[in-house]
Parts: structure tokens; C-alpha cells; sequence
């Protein structure tokens, strides 16, 4: 039996679309991203790439968790600086590491996620998370704590979309997760962007994630060093040297210079 409903309408409430231009951001004076490029599209992007690449450290700069420079736009306006006021505009982050309340219940742990509503939308949101996750509903009563790694990332999912985001930040959701737990999760992922949501994951199981993902950035010491469709990425030699050990795919020698491959910065 699947975990979900086949639909996602919390969260459904629009499309975000984020442009980032020149996007710098570190810890005090360590600058760890350097004019970073990038466009979120209403679909489900993929950030891959090396421990320490910086991928964690973007998702904290545009969730306002660490300063920021350059340009982000939401929906071609400009992205504000402080975190609830970017919670505010709809962005919710899934952070590493999930930060349950393990002491609280799920059903606790998921109201959080619906602070910033009124207490009767927050009851009917409830209500949909347990539809959008059948198994949390049978565990409503359970300490998160007690939870399983697998069950604990589905209530750091459901926590976050309780918050029915326009988009929605995963930072290696399936990270210590079983293969199974981990397709399961992936899943969720693409359920969420097709109803409506914008994903942004970052993932380090490169193959998975691009088979479920539409698009994706390669991140490397702070800068970008591919892009493009996840399909394409998924075949080029940058990923395929990084990440998969595999030797390159016997691919036409033009094949990185056409404008539909992954472009190589
Ligand atoms: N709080 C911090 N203070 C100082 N440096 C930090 C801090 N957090 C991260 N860094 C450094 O910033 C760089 C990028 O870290 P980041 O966590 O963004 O990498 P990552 O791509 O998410 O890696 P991983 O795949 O291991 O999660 C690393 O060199 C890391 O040591
Ligand atoms: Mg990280």
C-alpha cells in the first residue's frame, strides 16, 4: 500500500517561479557561493554535486537563514531578506537533518508547520496532510521521535506543506533512508510539483533524483559547472565522471554543444 493520496491540494495555491541572479553567501567573511545564476521553474529542480559544494548553504540563503547578496526575484518580485517574511511569501523549507520536535506528536509536530493560519484552516490543513499522507494518520498520536528515519522525513514533508507552500525546499530528504523509503520519497517529491508546488531538492543519489526531477543545476566549490534537463543531465559525462563512476556514455561527439544539453559552465 502506498503511503499517499494521489493528489497534493494543500500547496496547490499557485507556481513559483524564482530567479536568482549573482547570488552570493557564506559564513562571516567565507564566501562559499560566488555569483551564483540560476532559475527555479515551476516544476521539480534538482541541485546535485560534491560534500561541501555549497548546496546546503543555498537553500539557507534563500530561505534568509544566512545573508544573502545579489538578486533573488519570486514571481519577478524581489525576495525578502528576513525568514518569516520569505515563509510568508510562500517558501518552506524541508532542512537536513528533518528538526522534529521528538518530544510532541505528529499531529503536533504538523501543526507547527500551520502557524502562520488561523486555527480552523490549520484544522482543515490537518485534515488534508493525513489524507496526503494516510500513514501519518494512523500514527497521529505517535512521538515523532519515535518514528522511524524513513516515517520521521514523511512528517517533515507533510510539516512543511502544512504550510501550503508555492515552493517547497528539500535539503537530501531521503538521506539514511532504505532504497524503498528513499523511491517513496522521491515519489512524493513528483507528486508535490505536479499539483502545483515548486520543488527544489537538493539529492545525492544522482540517478534517482533525475529520474523523477525535471531539471537540475551541478553545483562544485560554489559555482555551477552544469545544467540543463534532467534527462540530458542524466547522460552527460560531467555527472556520469562526478557521480556515477561510470565511464561515458558512447554519445555523439556534438551532443554538448547543442542548446538542449546540459550546458557546461
Ligand atoms: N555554519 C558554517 N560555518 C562555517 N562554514 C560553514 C558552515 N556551514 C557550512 N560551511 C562550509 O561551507 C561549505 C559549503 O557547505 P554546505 O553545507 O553548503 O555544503 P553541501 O553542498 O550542502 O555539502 P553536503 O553534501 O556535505 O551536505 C563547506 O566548506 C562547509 O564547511
Ligand atoms: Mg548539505
Amino acid at each position: 500500500m502506498m503511503w499517499y493520496a494521489p493528489s497534493f491540494v494543500l500547496g496547490a495555491s499557485g507556481h513559483a517561479h524564482l530567479k536568482v541572479q549573482g547570488l552570493s553567501a557564506g559564513y562571516g567573511a567565507f564566501l562559499v557561493l560566488r555569483d551564483l545564476t540560476l532559475e527555479i521553474k515551476p516544476g521539480l529542480t534538482v541541485i546535485l554535486g560534491p560534500n561541501g559544494a555549497g548546496k546546503t548553504t543555498l537553500l539557507k540563503a534563500l530561505s534568509g537563514l544566512i545573508p544573502r547578496g545579489g538578486e533573488v526575484l519570486l514571481n519577478g518580485q524581489a525576495l525578502p531578506v528576513k525568514t518569516s517574511e520569505i515563509v510568508q511569501r510562500g517558501m518552506a523549507l524541508v532542512a537536513e537533518g528533518r528538526q522534529l520536535f521528538p518530544q510532541m506528536t505528529v499531529t503536533e509536530n504538523l501543526e507547527l508547520g500551520g502557524w502562520l493560519v488561523g486555527k480552523a484552516e490549520r484544522t482543515r490543513r490537518l485534515e488534508q496532510a493525513f489524507t496526503d499522507f494516510p500513514k501519518l494518520r494512523e500514527r497521529a498520536q505517535q512521538l515523532a521521535g519515535t518514528m522511524s528515519g524513513g516515517e520521521q522525513q514523511m512528517v517533515a514533508v507533510a510539516r512543511a506543506m502544512m504550510s501550503a507552500p508555492r515552493l517547497l525546499m528539500l535539503d537530501e530528504p531521503s538521506l539514511g533512508l532504505a532504497p524503498r523509503m528513499v523511491d517513496e520519497l522521491l515519489a512524493i517529491t513528483r507528486r508535490i510539483a505536479d499539483s502545483g508546488t515548486t520543488v527544489l531538492m537538493v539529492e545525492q543519489n544522482v540517478k534517482k533524483a533525475l529520474a523523477v526531477a525535471d531539471r537540475g543545476y551541478v553545483l562544485e566549490r560554489g559555482t555551477l559547472v552544469a545544467s540543463g534537463p534532467a534527462a540530458l543531465l542524466a547522460r552527460s559525462t560531467v555527472i556520469r565522471e562526478a557521480y556515477l563512476g561510470a565511464a561515458p556514455a558512447p554519445v555523439s561527439s556534438t551532443s554538448n554543444s547543442t542548446p538542449s544539453s546540459p550546458v557546461r559552465a
